[in-house]
């Protein structure tokens, strides 16, 4: 190592200023965790609102507690501010900002250029900076390694880079950002070795990898794959109702074989920031590179048309009953595209309810972490819970399996119920419950 990038180790390993730029889902755990680390860390954000609440001690994110971000702010260990130019003091810089789709399902990779720009704008040697937004394979060495080269920097050199991908499941208890191994690619292996020191702090395994380009391949597989699996998941959950028997069932028995099997489950659509999305910034960059990838739009295929497949089965509930879709009362329970979070980025609950608003129903909803839910065209009341009169329902339809609600009681109390997540296992054999 250089003088350079030793002593920059050392405050890596020491009582280091940690910069986050984009403090979401990713961002902010991960500004807490070096904060609990020891490091001094300064968070940036564009949004007014979330650097507000970083300064008030509130938290927006489920798996901070509001408590611990109060307490970190109040001891000056995390601070907030919309001003990127204080990150010039940092040791090491972390980009976490969104990676969404474009109209044409083409990567929209201008969050990153833009924190680029920002970060070049006042990077100086001796800096670590570390992209974890999940983005395709080039991305660091194409975006980031010209934008700051352009300031006579030397990447390798005079400035440190890796990616890392995040690899957070918010709302998961079990695996949280100490416990999940933290996948790191540094430019060089210099930059590699900075970077692992980087994370080492708020990971119990740092898992080297040989470069940016193949860390930001680690992800794209990860995603790829559940996504993959998942379409396989509601194909098979397809079959198995016109066979009339339960995929649930079948899954569930799958996975008692102790190799080779790995149960993923089928529901009402993929959702979120990353499943929908990620696997197109691999198939985009791959067709630049000549090759057409078939896994992906396929898997694609099969999981966009759940809500519509859904909608159907809603359809079809009600027919059998009598009931045309225009003027029954619906309630969706669960709005978030999965359990336990706040999260309606993308969730299919949107596009059912507005399929089924469209149709006519008269839509309610309750989602103990989504207050209010507007949505082109159709307004959502909100019911009061527990107090909801479930039996005034044509039709509860369980979208999202959050683990607050009793489902006992809602089964006791509904009329009729389409239950997309097997929320309901085990509960009433008599016909009222349609499971996909
Ligand atoms: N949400 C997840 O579960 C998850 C898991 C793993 C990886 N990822 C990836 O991590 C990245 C971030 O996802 P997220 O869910 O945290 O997104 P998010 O939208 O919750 O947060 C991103 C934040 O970045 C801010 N931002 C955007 N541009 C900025 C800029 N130039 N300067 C400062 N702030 C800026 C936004 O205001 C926002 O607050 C994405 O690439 C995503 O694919 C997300």
């Amino acid at each position: 190592m250089t003088p350079l990038a030793a002593a920059l180790h050392r405050r890596l390993l020491g009582t280091p200023t940690v910069g986050i730029i984009g403090l979401g889902y990713v961002g902010l755990p991960l500004a807490v965790a070096f904060a609990e680390s020891g490091a001094t860390v300064l968070g940036v954000d564009l949004d007014a609102r979330r650097v507000a609440s970083v300064t008030a001690g509130r938290s927006y994110v489920e798996d901070v507690p509001g408590e611990q971000l109060a307490r970190l702010v109040a001891r000056g260990r995390l601070r907030g501010t919309p001003d990127v130019t204080v990150l010039a003091e940092a040791d090491a810089i972390v980009i976490c900002v969104p990676t969404p789709l474009g109209k044409s399902k083409e990567p929209d990779i201008s969050f990153i250029v833009a924190a680029a720009d920002s970060v070049a704008a006042i990077l100086r040697r001796g800096q670590l900076v570390v992209l974890e937004s999940t983005t395709y394979p080039g991305t660091t060495q194409e975006i980031l390694v010209p934008r700051f080269e352009a300031r006579g920097l030397v990447a390798g050199k005079d400035i440190f880079l890796a990616f890392s991908p995040e690899r957070i499941d918010p709302g998961n208890r079990r695996y949280t950002l100490r416990t999940i191994p933290k996948v790191v690619g540094g430019l060089t292996r210099v930059c590699g070795e900075l970077a692992q020191a980087l994370y080492a702090r708020v990971a119990d395994e740092v898992v080297p990898v040989s470069g940016p380009q193949t860390a930001e391949m680690v992800k794209l597989l990860e995603n790829t794959f559940r996504s993959v699996n998942i379409a396989l998941a509601n194909e098979f959950a397809i079959m198995c109702r016109r066979f009339g028997i339960s995929a649930w069932e079948v899954i569930a028995a799958a996975a008692t074989k102790p190799f080779g099997f790995m149960p993923f489950y089928p529901g009402p659509g993929l959702g979120g920031h990353c499943l929908p999305a990620d696997p197109y910034y691999l198939s985009w960059k791959a067709r630049l590179e000549g090759y057409e990838p078939r896994f992906i739009t396929f898997a694609d295929e099969i999981n966009r048309q759940m809500p519509a497949y859904v909608v159907q089965m809603v359809t079809d509930a009600l027919n059998d009953r009598g009931r045309a879709v225009r003027g029954a009362r619906v309630l969706v329970l669960g709005v978030a595209y999965k359990a336990n979070v706040a999260d309606t980025r993308d969730s299919p609950a949107l596009e059912i309810i507005e399929a089924l608003g469209g149709k006519g129903a008269a839509l309610a909803y309750h989602d103990p972490f989504v207050p209010t839910l507007s949505l082109n065209g159709v307004e959502l009341a909100a019911v009061a819970w527990p107090a909801a009169d479930l039996a005034s329902y044509d039709l509860v339809l369980i979208l999202t399996a959050h683990a607050t609600y009793d489902w006992k009681a809602i089964v006791r109390e509904a009329p009729l119920i389409v239950d997309t997540r097997n929320a309901t296992d085990g509960l009433d054999p008599s016909g009222t419950i349609i499971r996909l």
